[in-house]
């Protein structure tokens, strides 16, 4: 069963500011690459073996939802031994997926694999209405029969038929769902628009690697040819590139000198203009990535849009350093709607944000002072961390929970090079 985590409901992080950064970190396996990959051994009978798989709040919903289908889900050292060879029940519950959106990635393996699928609908979440209509669209393209009933889809299929399918707009999860029903389709799947992220190339990799024929993935043209059935495999888990943008800010804000080993620089081309734009120095190896930071952040222009542009999962995490940088940031935020929560929080440790719909201009000042504040999401965490890392005094953060979910021991990870940071029940 998912091992219980070390997070709590009411944790806080404490942190007290002015402390630079040296050493080397660890960059743990990517979140959003082990969640479709752990769905991915619905795919098969036999056994899928996943190493380097982070543990995180999120990757646990996903084996409590995996195994209450009844599939066979073991930690094993740093990854994951999946057996979904006696799944019975071909759905995922209300109570999983409204504390998860990525559940509905279960759909597409389960409707190729069973021909029928009862996925809750993932409802709304914090940083926006994030609906699964593209998922939906492109599986009934497939030849997929599906309805709404009581905020669930029902979905069944005979079996899948291949089709040429053109997305409304690039969607991460979608393309990945869409990808996975493709791989045990009848005949030659085409996702036009597809989503260019790493995560989904690094998901066609295993899938692959499991017998699946997947051409194109990591362009916005993938063509699946569809197999009869896959075979088990054992796939490592990319490097979490958010995890390690999220080291290179708090670096750049706090100073100092850090190594991120087993990084994937090759991932982040964005995020480290971004970086060297705001005045740190970058060295990269193929597995590490070195950040030297001396002198205060300049201030740094961004806007978020699909790989391999600036990530918006980047987003929360670059305000907390323009907040402090030598001149004025303006962030513009393309992808979600309503992603700019940490802003009112970054406020209340003496920031200068001024939100005009989705564009937030920050005016840097020289030192934030501590404060309580809070986490609303995930990535609003992290920027609450970066800017607790500089603010002068104590800064404490509530509800980090939402840190749990895809931040392995960060306080450990950070504490080791130097910052002054705490867990307190
Ligand atoms: C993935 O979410 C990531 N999650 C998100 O990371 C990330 O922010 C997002 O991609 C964008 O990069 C995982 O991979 C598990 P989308 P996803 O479908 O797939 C709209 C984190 O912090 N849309 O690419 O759910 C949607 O509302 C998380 O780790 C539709 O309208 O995002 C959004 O505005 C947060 N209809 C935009 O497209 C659909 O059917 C992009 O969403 C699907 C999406």
């Amino acid at each position: 069963m998912a091992e219980r985590l070390t997070g709590r409901a009411m944790d806080k992080l404490v942190l007290q500011g002015g402390q630079r950064l040296n050493g080397e970190i660890a960059v743990s396996g990517a979140k959003n690459a082990a969640l479709p990959i752990i769905c991915a051994s619905l795919l098969t009978a036999d056994t899928l073996a996943v190493d380097n798989v982070p543990r995180l709040q999120d990757v646990a919903t996903m084996q409590r939802l995996l195994a209450q289908m009844g599939a066979g889900v073991e930690r094993v050292d740093g990854g994951l031994v999946l057996d979904a060879g006696r799944v019975d029940r071909p759905e995922a519950p209300y109570d999983l997926v409204k504390t998860m959106r990525a559940s509905v990635l279960v759909l597409g393996p389960l409707l190729a694999r069973f021909g029928n699928a009862r996925v809750s609908l993932p409802g709304g979440c914090a940083i926006g209405a994030r609906p699964v209509d593209q998922h939906i669209k492109g599986l009934q393209a497939l030849g997929a029969e599906i309805r709404i009933d009581h905020g669930y889809i029902v979905a069944k299929a005979r079996r899948l038929k291949g089709a040429r399918i053109v997305t409304d707009l690039v969607t991460v999860t979608g393309t990945e769902n869409l990808m996975m029903a493709a791989a045990l389709a009848d005949g030659e799947t085409v996702i036009e628009n597809a989503a260019r992220e790493p995560e989904v190339v690094d998901l066609a990799n295993c899938l692959n690697a499991m017998g699946a024929r997947i051409a194109g993935a990591g362009s916005d043209r993938i063509v699946v040819r569809g197999v009869e059935r896959l075979h088990g495999a054992r796939h490592r888990v990319m490097a979490d590139r958010i995890e390690t943008g999220t080291f290179l800010t708090a670096v750049a804000a706090a100073g100092g000198d850090v190594v991120l080993a087993g990084a994937r620089p090759d991932t982040l081309d964005a995020v480290i203009d971004k970086i060297t734009e705001a005045g740190a120095r970058i060295e990269v190896g193929p597995d590490r990535i070195r950040i030297v930071a001396r002198r205060r952040p300049r201030a740094v222009n961004l806007r978020t849009a699909p790989y391999p542009a600036f990530p918006t999962d980047m987003q929360a995490q670059f305000m907390a350093l323009n907040a402090v940088a030598d001149g004025t940031g303006v962030v513009t935020e393309t992808i979600f709607e309503n992603r700019f929560m940490h802003a009112q929080e970054l406020m209340r440790l003496g920031a200068q944000i001024e939100i005009e719909g989705n564009t937030a201009v920050v005016k840097g000042v020289r030192s934030l002072t501590g404060a309580n504040v809070m986490a609303t999401d995930l990535r609003a965490s992290a920027s609450l961390v970066v800017a607790g890392l500089v603010a002068d005094g104590e800064t404490v953060i509530d509800r980090i929970y939402h840190l749990d979910r895809g931040y392995e021991s960060l306080e450990t990870k950070l504490s080791a090079v130097g910052a002054r940071v705490t867990r307190r029940r």
